[in-house]
């Protein structure tokens, strides 16, 4: 179909007919229902409030159960959530429930931080299914969605005023989450003090700018009911699993000395406007408004963030294209700038350690030269050493020989000298020792 026969189209008049006959598209609500039914549901509730403040306690109230509950110690360095799923049946409906629990909040000296391990963990389930619409291949009909409908938050009954803790993480996760305020364990807490605690805590809201859910009123068949119960907020609930016997019926309640405070008595508490707000006539707009206002404000944000804008400079439409192009070719100098960067790092660093290798050369040589030269220095004084030893051993040594010569020549002088007196006085003292006979003479 050609361009302006499209425009033609679409801008003609829509017109009524009417039908000859029964088609059959009325049936497309009860399609819709019966697809939804064999889907099932998924609706996630977080609880924050102090430690004991009765979280537990009013969740298998709410849902008339007992789920596992652990207590948390007073002990914990920092908010930690904790999310536990359920599967629940009620006639053919199945829902997929997860309760998550903030665990040690408001139990640390310094409460700071407190918020931030709750924003994070919503911010973390809105990525998740950010992240699964973003796949080629989506797979949102049999996807978990673990993103938070409702986060019920537990006001400490004081009778007195909100605490700053609440009103700051009020006021972190407003723009996150559906707040629904309740004050538990109303029953400690006067029926006029009670009153008076409501009012107070709704104008400290409302002066510090905190938006909690609004039951929707835009829908006929229950504006009526969702604006009376709007001004009923902040609920003040009672949980209890007890089962009491009022008259001859067995209800759900706190015994004390004094009487018993009935859970689902609307004169004793707000427990049965909280259930049926919360589960029986909101809770499709809970887990609407957290898909429309809360998910696509986060949506929003992320994409921009990541450069995705819905139309440019001009006002003119951006495609995803064009954006993705864009981000491509940022991308890719951004990566080239870094590897320029690198490599220029990397050739100066090259240069520094050659210049230092060099250095070091040229020092050891300096000391290699000098050491040469010491040494050499050495050698020649040794050798002068050596030659003035020999001169003197050349000395001693013709001495020693003179010395000998001399020493044998005056004692051959000596003997000599000795054998002639000896023969002297032999001559004159001694006879002739022997005869010879062919001499006839006496021989010495
Ligand atoms: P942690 O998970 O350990 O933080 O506690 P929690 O907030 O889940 O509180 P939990 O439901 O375990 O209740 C703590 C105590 O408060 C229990 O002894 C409950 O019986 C009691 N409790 C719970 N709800 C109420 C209530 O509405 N009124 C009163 N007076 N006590 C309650
Ligand atoms: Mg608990």
């Amino acid at each position: 179909m050609a361009a302006t026969d499209l425009e033609r189209f679409s801008n003609e008049e829509k017109r009524n007919l009417s039908l000859g006959g029964h088609v059959g598209f009325d049936s497309l609500p009860d399609q819709l229902v019966s697809k939804s039914v064999t889907q099932g549901f998924s609706f996630n509730i977080l609880c924050v409030g102090e430690t004991g403040i009765g979280k537990s306690t009013l969740m298998n109230t709410l849902f008339n159960t007992t789920f596992e509950t652990e207590e948390a110690s007073h002990y914990e360095s920092a908010v930690r959530l904790r999310p536990r799923t359920y599967d629940l049946q009620e006639s053919n409906v199945h829902l997929k429930l997860t309760i998550v629990d903030a665990v040690g909040f408001g139990d640390q000296i310094n409460k700071d931080e407190s918020y931030r391990p709750i924003v994070e963990y919503i911010d973390t389930q809105f990525e998740n299914y950010l992240q699964e619409e973003l796949k080629i291949r989506r797979s949102l009909f049999n996807y978990h969605d673990t993103r938070i409908h409702v986060c019920l938050y537990f006001i400490t009954p004081t009778g007195h005023s909100l605490k700053s803790l609440d009103l700051v993480t009020m006021k972190k996760l407003d723009s996150k989450v559906n707040i629904i305020p309740i004050i538990a364990k109303a029953d400690t807490i006067s029926k006029s003090e009670l009153h008076k605690f409501k009012i107070k805590i709704m104008s400290e809201l409302v002066s510090n700018g905190v938006q909690i859910y609004q039951f929707p009123t835009d829908d006929e068949a229950v504006a009526e009911i969702n604006s009376v119960m709007n001004a009923h907020l902040p609920f003040a609930v009672v949980g209890s699993t007890e089962e009491v016997k009022v008259g001859n019926k067995l209800v759900r309640a706190r015994q004390y000395p004094w009487g018993v405070v009935q859970v689902e008595n609307e004169s004793h508490c707000d427990f049965v406007k909280l259930r049926e707000m919360l589960i029986r006539v909101n809770m499709e707009d809970l887990r609407e408004q957290t898909h429309t206002r809360h998910y696509e404000l986060y949506r929003r944000c992320k994409l921009e963030e990541m450069g995705f804008k819905d139309t440019d400079p001009d006002s003119q439409p951006f495609s995803l294209q064009e954006t993705y192009e864009t981000k491509r070719k940022e991308f890719l100098g951004e990566l080239q700038r870094k590897e320029e960067e690198m490599r220029q790092m990397f050739v100066n660093k090259v240069k520094e350690t050659e210049a230092e290798l060099k250095e070091k050369e040229r020092e050891l040589h300096e000391k290699f030269e000098h050491l040469k030269r010491i040494h050499q220095e050495e050698k020649r004084k040794v050798e002068e050493k050596r030659k003035e030893l020999e001169d003197e051993m050349n000395a001693f040594n013709r001495r020693k020989v003179a010395v000998e010569t001399l020493q044998s020549q005056s004692l051959q002088a000596t003997s000599q000298q000795a054998l002639k007196k000896d023969k002297d006085k032999k001559n004159f003292f001694s006879l002739p020792s022997a005869y010879s006979i062919t001499t006839g003479r006496y021989v010495n």
